[in-house]
């Protein structure tokens, strides 16, 4: 099942795929584009393999970091899917690696935690030099991933809600110390590739790639 799973994924794209004669493989209808990022992963799981619950009120950001985490060991070894199935999972901040992708089922809904404590404080961003929101560091975005190559985060059309009223009021009454989290922020990556998503409500920007 799990190998099926990153296989229909691969069937899917690389149907999209040409190999040019110095053997790279591109996009058909974008030719100059490198693509090499869609390949089949060696490796597929589901977030409930890691004690995930998609019943909309268990916190998930222990079993989202523990899949990462695990699934990171085939970051040199073919590169590993993470599934999340149709269902409400409710999280905190959590991390990418590299040679990673993760695929939201269309009836998937990533929550984002209405709880300050769910998302680490990172210093503010060296080409800013400060925060956005306030002076100091910055809340860790949704899904967040620094020095990566190779991730795909897309998914047929699933959902990533950020929840954001709870950061707005706050942000609107002065209540926060530190600049709010974005949806994804990946910084100092490259090969990346966002797409099939719909990106709701976030505490700020939706995607932040720097
Ligand atoms: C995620 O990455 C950031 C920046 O490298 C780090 O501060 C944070 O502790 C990491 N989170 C986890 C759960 O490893
Ligand atoms: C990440 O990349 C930046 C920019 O190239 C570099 O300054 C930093 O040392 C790298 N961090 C790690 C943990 O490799
Ligand atoms: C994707 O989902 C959003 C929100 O559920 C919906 O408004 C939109 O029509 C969907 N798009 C496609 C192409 O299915
Ligand atoms: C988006 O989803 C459609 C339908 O599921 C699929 O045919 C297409 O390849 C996907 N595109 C990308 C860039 O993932």
């Amino acid at each position: 099942m799990k190998n099926i799973l990153a296989c229909i994924v691969t069937i899917i794209t690389l149907s999209n795929l040409i190999t040019t004669s110095q053997g790279r493989r591109v996009l058909q209808s974008f030719e100059t584009f490198e693509y090499t990022a869609i390949t089949c992963r060696s490796h597929s799981a589901s977030i409930t393999e890691y004690g995930g619950v998609g019943d909309g009120k268990t916190l998930n950001t222990k079993a989202f970091q523990s899949a990462v985490d695990h699934l990171s060991q085939y970051s040199s070894d073919g590169g590993a899917q993470l599934f999340v199935p149709a269902g409400k999972w409710l999280t905190g901040s959590f991390n990418l690696t590299s040679h990673f992708t993760l695929f939201l089922h269309k009836d998937a809904i990533l929550l984002a935690a209405q709880d300050l404590n769910e998302y680490p404080i990172l210093k503010a961003l060296p080409s800013y030099g400060r925060g956005r929101d306030a002076a100091g560091g910055r809340f860790a975005s949704l899904i967040f991933g620094t020095n990566l190559s190779d991730v795909i985060i897309t998914g047929n059309n699933g959902t990533i809600d950020g929840q954001g009223s709870f950061w707005w009021q706050k942000f609107h009454g002065g209540k926060l110390k530190y600049t709010r989290p974005y949806l994804i922020e990946l910084m100092f990556s490259d090969t990346i590739q966002i797409s099939n998503l719909t990106f709701l409500d976030s505490p700020s920007w939706n995607i932040h790639a720097c």
